[in-house]
């Protein structure tokens, strides 16, 4: 049985959504839904792995929701909810805890980079957070999965919780209906363009992150045009004139990052940025950025602002979203669970 096409992805709900997010993810998003069937996830399970104060991690849920439907993604044809309004999602995680091996968790990066130094009191959550994200994609049988370069490693750790568990129970498998074995199909990741991994606009050699103790580190989704504006002019970069190719911006990462999103606001590619302002100053370059990034950003911006008046229709949107992601997952956990031997 060869799995339909379905994309899934996931955004937490911990603050500080920024362009890198929009960049990595939220603009694939959007442009998925023309070709597939796609389910996006405000991934509250996901956040708790570390302590999130409950007043704001209610508004923050609200404000990924608003961030994808400003965005451009059409909640009537598509899904967006939330994920601890679908049960499946833990229980797969529980059962997916059971099929990954300690030797896998232990080689995940972000754990470590997470975790950092006190690795003895960081939640179980967070060891065992990608098992919730291969939980996640598989509870929906989901095919293609848009994320940015930093979610790759977890994605791979996806294919193979997916792969063991196929092999584990392939009689119950086939004899469930699956001639082939395959009941999890083997998630791809969608990792392209030039804005896969963002950098912060202060040091070139760290990500943008929703964490950075530096708001300038990061343009944010909601931050006003003048911000914006004054971010980009502030932004670090080297004193030389840009490259007129790509090569030339080896060992640049604060001009090679700026390029990329300029590449990517503007759809286009690095290449052909570096044609246009190949030889100029940043003098020259930032001013462009900062006038395009404005114009992209901004207007979501304040479109999000103006849902966030009304949380009670995006709290209605997330619940409809929640039915609809329930009635795909309902016979895949059965499923499931008839393949585990639990009785149904
Ligand atoms: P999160 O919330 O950290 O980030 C959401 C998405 O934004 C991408 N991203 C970036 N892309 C480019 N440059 C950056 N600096 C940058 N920072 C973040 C991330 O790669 C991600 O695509 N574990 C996921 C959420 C998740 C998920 C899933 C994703 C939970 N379950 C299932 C896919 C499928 C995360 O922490 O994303």
């Amino acid at each position: 049985m060869t799995h339909q096409e379905r994309v899934f992805s996931g955004v937490q709900p911990t603050g500080n959504l920024h362009l890198g997010n929009y960049l990595g993810a939220i603009t694939k998003f959007v442009a998925l839904q023309e070709s597939h069937e796609c389910l996006y996830c405000v991934v509250d399970l996901h956040a708790i792995t570390v302590w999130q104060d409950p007043k704001e991690l209610a508004h923050n849920i609200r404000e990924v929701t608003a961030a994808f439907i400003a965005s451009g993604i059409d909640p009537k044809k598509h899904i967006i909810f939330n994920q601890s309004q679908v049960s499946g999602h833990a229980e797969l995680a529980w059962i997916f805890n059971c099929v990954a091996r300690m030797g896998w968790l232990n080689r995940m990066t972000q754990f470590k980079e997470k975790a950092g130094k006190h690795k003895e009191n960081a939640s179980v959550g967070l060891f065992t957070y990608p098992n919730l994200m291969a939980a996640d994609i598989l509870l929906y049988h989901a095919t293609h999965v848009p994320v940015g370069e930093d979610q790759k490693q977890h994605l791979e750790l996806s294919r193979d919780i997916a792969q063991k568990f196929n092999v584990d129970f392939k009689d119950a498998i086939i004899a469930s209906g699956y001639e082939d074995g395959l009941f999890f199909p083997q998630p791809e990741p969608l990792i392209q363009g030039p804005a896969t991994r963002v950098m912060s606009l202060r040091n070139g050699q760290n990500k943008m992150s929703k964490s950075d103790p530096s708001d300038m580190s990061r343009i944010t989704m909601t931050d006003d045009a003048d911000t914006i504006a004054k971010k980009i002019r502030k932004a670090k970069t080297d004193p030389d004139a840009l490259p007129s190719e790509e090569d030339g911006l080896q060992n640049r990462p604060e001009a090679a990052n700026l390029v990329g999103i300029y590449a990517a606001l503007k759809g286009t590619s690095k290449a052909d940025v570096l044609k246009e302002f190949g030889g100029a100053q940043f003098s020259t370059f930032k001013p462009a950025l900062a006038e395009l990034a404005v114009e992209k950003v901004s207007p979501i911006g304040n479109e999000m602002r103006r849902l966030m008046d009304a949380p009670d229709e995006l709290d209605a949107i997330l619940r409809d979203g929640a039915e609809r992601a329930q009635k795909i997952a309902a016979p895949i956990i059965a499923k499931t669970k008839q393949i585990l031997g639990f009785i149904g």
